[in-house]
């Protein structure tokens, strides 16, 4: 079974990949605390899925178990949602000893890693996540936090889990679109690192425990790297310039994230071509390999729209923007680029397609 060590500032834990390993959460979260306490935080649509078995499978080792569901989607990432938990955590007597479990996808993850990160000033985490974006990236790295009224993600910590469990098996159930979704991420780490998971992908790859183990390593190195998201992490951002600005727009209802990423990629490396950074050709194969999985290729924001929107983002710090450039499938660079200059090209591009 692949076993992969994320090795952080703040400790240093297992990422497990087995099919089925679902079933021995109990054995993981036994080894990773002394307490007796679970609490599991799940959503409403994988509850009646996955609930039973990780419940049965600490209760095997002797954990009391006790749960909450919040509703699926993006709005449980709320300060309602959060100070629910923080109540239920304190009326199941958790502890610093005890366990704080994340079943289910991003949203799950983020908001309860930020309650376990906060409760008690931090209470052991072992993140399950069930979809495949949240396999591949949202449970590594440390990231947590809720959205707020006046914009996503802005409240938060780095807070590493414990432990990482990532059971392949789950995403069976997952619709085609969530499914595509996390597609777009891992054709986003074949881009930006792995050419041969990008091969594999394109030649319609069937082992899913392989390509998530590809994706993590990828993911895990960079973030050990930039632990903070100070440098090495931008390159995760391949795509993702043009995509926030993309789900900014559309108001974030109509687009999915995944869907924002393979419009963004691209663009991005179309722009590259443009300026001589990338292969010719590389984006045709990427937008090739996008339509294969029903992702979007294309937007009918214009490039003044858009770059706007990138403008605004909370990731430009500085005046001078690093865009994420590739040289060709399975190498990217962040590039300083003058603002004129990324606008000029992003015209160039627009007015092609
Ligand atoms: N922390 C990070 O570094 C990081 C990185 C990327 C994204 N994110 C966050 O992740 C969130 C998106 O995550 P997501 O795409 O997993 O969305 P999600 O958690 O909303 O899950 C998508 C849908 O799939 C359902 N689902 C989950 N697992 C299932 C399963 N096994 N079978 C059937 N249905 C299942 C959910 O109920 C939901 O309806 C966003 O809030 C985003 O900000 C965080
Ligand atoms: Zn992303």
């Amino acid at each position: 079974m692949p076993e992969i060590m994320a090795n952080t500032n703040n400790g240093n834990y297992p990422i497990l990949i087995q099919s089925g390993k679902l079933d021995r959460l109990g054995e993981v979260a036994a080894s990773c605390v002394k307490g007796r306490k679970a609490f599991i935080v799940t959503d409403e649509n994988v509850a009646p899925l996955y609930l039973g078995r990780a419940t049965e499978s600490l209760r095997k080792e002797n954990f009391s178990v006790a749960t909450c569901s919040v509703p699926a989607g993006e709005p449980s990432k709320s300060r309602d949602m959060l100070f629910l938990l923080f109540d239920q955590f304190h009326t199941a007597g958790i502890t610093r000893t005890d366990v704080i479990i994340a079943l289910g996808g991003g949203v799950v993850g983020d908001l309860t890693g930020f309650a376990a990160a906060s409760y008690m000033r931090g209470c052991p985490l072992i993140q399950v996540p069930t979809t495949l974006l949240a396999q591949v990236d949202s449970s590594i790295g440390g990231k947590t936090g809720i959205d707020m009224p006046y914009g996503k993600n802005l409240v938060g910590a780095f807070y590493q889990p414990r432990a990482v469990l990532i059971d392949p098996s789950v995403l069976s159930t997952l619709t085609r679109s969530v499914m595509a979704e996390g597609m777009a991420e891992v054709i986003k780490y074949g881009c930006i690192r792995d050419k041969m998971l990008f091969d594999s992908i394109e030649k319609g790859l069937s082992d899913l425990e392989w390509m998530i183990e590809r994706c993590v390593r990828i993911k895990t190195t960079v973030v050990q790297n930039d632990e903070y998201d100070t440098g090495e992490r931008m390159l995760l951002n391949f795509g993702h310039t043009v995509g926030h600005a993309i789900e900014k727009l559309t108001g974030y209802a109509k687009i999915s994230h995944g869907e924002a990423v393979a419009i963004g990629m691209v663009y991005a490396a179309r722009m590259g071509e443009k300026a001589g950074y990338t292969e010719e050709g590389t984006a045709a194969r990427i937008r090739t390999l996008l339509e294969k999985w029903h992702l979007p290729v294309r937007t009918e924001l214009s490039a003044e729209e858009v770059f706007e929107a990138m403008m605004s983002d909370k990731k430009r710090l500085t005046g001078k923007i690093f865009y994420v450039f590739l040289r060709g499938i399975g190498e990217a660079s962040a590039v300083p680029t003058e603002k004129e200059v990324l606008l000029n090209r992003m015209k160039e591009v627009w007015n092609e397609s």
